[in-house]
């Protein structure tokens, strides 16, 4: 039986372990918290912190020793490719390196190595206080303040002359380890959340998501995403140059084999790189929203990517197109006091639900990702009837807060 290790075991890996074992693998899984999500289905719990690769290293040796040999590694919904890499290496498995992984995590030297590759991103530079960001911003206009080596939005904000530039700094700034922030020129234009396979160096984009923005008005100066639409409604020959776009993004990366999440604009017309990431994509994007709009199994085919298996192509070659439409719960900041969970029963059209609050947790305002109360995903015959049903879904989710004076 193969073995394979989930770097991560949070509660959005849980669809990856479980595929998992579906496919007859022994599931290890490796987190810093014993009561991991993904502990409960997994083979071997590993405890070592995720973003440590020494500790991790030292765990999965020990565990080697006592059953055996391992044979791939991936992590999935968490951004640590380079504790995937240093287990790639140390064991030599197929995927992610991890000069590639380095490159990943720091979006300042990501984005150095695009520029030498000549490739399409914002206008950027390193931004180390308030006055450089108010330059940045004069030259500019519109600008995006993010650290460097931050995710999941935390962190990331649209300013322009009207910005408290000094609460800027400092609030970017207590999101990065390191507390290095960078400035970029912010591109308008429709945004896409990218999925690809990258096999022998050849980049292969399965997933293309419209990513939601319409909350921006109300979130900025915080960037928050509220879900997102597939299959995507721009012309097939600019998916297709965004996948050509992504080839050389993984190309410049270093990345032979593995998974590249991609944050893509299409600013004038042209594809261009936000950003891209070395690892499986969280939200549910790889585990649900692919497979349900396209029928591909995209984390089944990553496994065997990484297990050094050969992929047939016509596992993605022919895809089907269902509607499906993501949206996230944003109940009002203040202390939860009553979930009302009006349509608690399946529901054909609404596939997937979560609620991830419950009565006494305080509810913050919305200032990145990870603090999104909950999510829906629906489907329907159109996109228009596949959003109502999205949109239905979340007003049948009833959260009810009281504002309190610590929110
Ligand atoms: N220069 C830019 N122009 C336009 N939009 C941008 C720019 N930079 C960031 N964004 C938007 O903000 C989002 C978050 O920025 P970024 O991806 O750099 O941070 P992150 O912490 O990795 O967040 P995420 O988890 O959303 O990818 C991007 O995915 C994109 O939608
Ligand atoms: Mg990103």
């Amino acid at each position: 039986m193969k073995r394979i290790l989930f770097v991560g075991g949070g509660i959005e890996t849980v669809p990856g372990v479980k595929k998992a074992k579906a496919m007859g693998l022994e599931v290890w899984v490796s987190d810093r918290n014993p009561n991991a999500p993904c502990f409960k289905q997994a083979d071997q719990a590993l405890i070592a912190d995720t973003y440590d690769p020494n500790a991790t290293l030292s765990a999965v040796r020990a565990r080697i020793e006592q059953i055996g040999p391992l044979n791939g590694c991936l992590c999935l919904a968490t951004d640590v490719p380079h504790t995937v890499a240093a287990v790639n290496e140390a064991f030599n498995l197929v995927g992610v390196r991890p000069r590639t992984a380095a490159w990943a995590m720091h979006k300042r030297q990501m984005k150095e190595r695009f520029q030498t590759f000549d490739l399409p991103i914002p206008a950027f530079t390193s931004i180390g206080n308030a006055e450089d960001l108010a330059n940045w911003i004069q030259q500019h206009g519109e600008v995006v303040l993010k650290p460097v080596d931050s995710r999941g939005s935390r962190g990331v904000l649209l300013l322009d002359a009207r910005s408290d530039l000094d609460w800027a700094v400092e609030y970017s700034r207590s999101f990065s380890p390191s507390g290095e922030l960078i400035g970029e020129a912010y591109l308008e234009g429709p945004q896409l959340s990218t999925e690809s396979l990258v096999i022998h160096g050849e980049c292969h984009t399965i997933g293309f998501s419209d990513r939601n923005y319409s909350l921006l008005p109300n979130t900025r100066p915080h960037i928050v995403e509220d879900g997102g639409e597939l299959p995507s409604i721009l012309p097939e020959a600019m998916l297709r140059q965004t996948d050509r776009l992504l080839q050389l993004a993984a190309h410049a990366l270093g990345l032979d084999n593995g998974v590249l999440k991609g944050d893509i604009v299409i600013h004038k017309g042209q594809p261009t790189l936000i950003e891209v990431a070395t690892r499986l994509s969280g939200g549910y994007f790889c585990t649900h929203e692919i497979p349900y709009s396209t029928g591909v199994d995209f984390v089944g085919l990553a496994i065997q990517l990484v297990l050094g298996e050969t992929l047939d192509p016509k596992a993605w070659l022919e895809q089907r197109q269902v509607p499906v439409v993501q949206r996230y719960l944003f109940p009002p900041p203040g202390r939860v006091e009553i979930v009302d969970d009006l349509e608690p029963e399946e529901h054909p059209n609404v596939f997937y639900r979560e609620i991830r609050v419950k009565p006494g947790d305080v509810i913050a305002p919305i200032h990145n990702h990870p603090a999104r109360a909950g999510l829906v995903m629906a489907t329907g015959e159109t996109r228009q009837a596949a959003l109502a049903n999205a949109e239905a879904a979340v007003n049948a989710i009833h959260i009810l807060t009281a504002l309190e004076d610590s929110v």
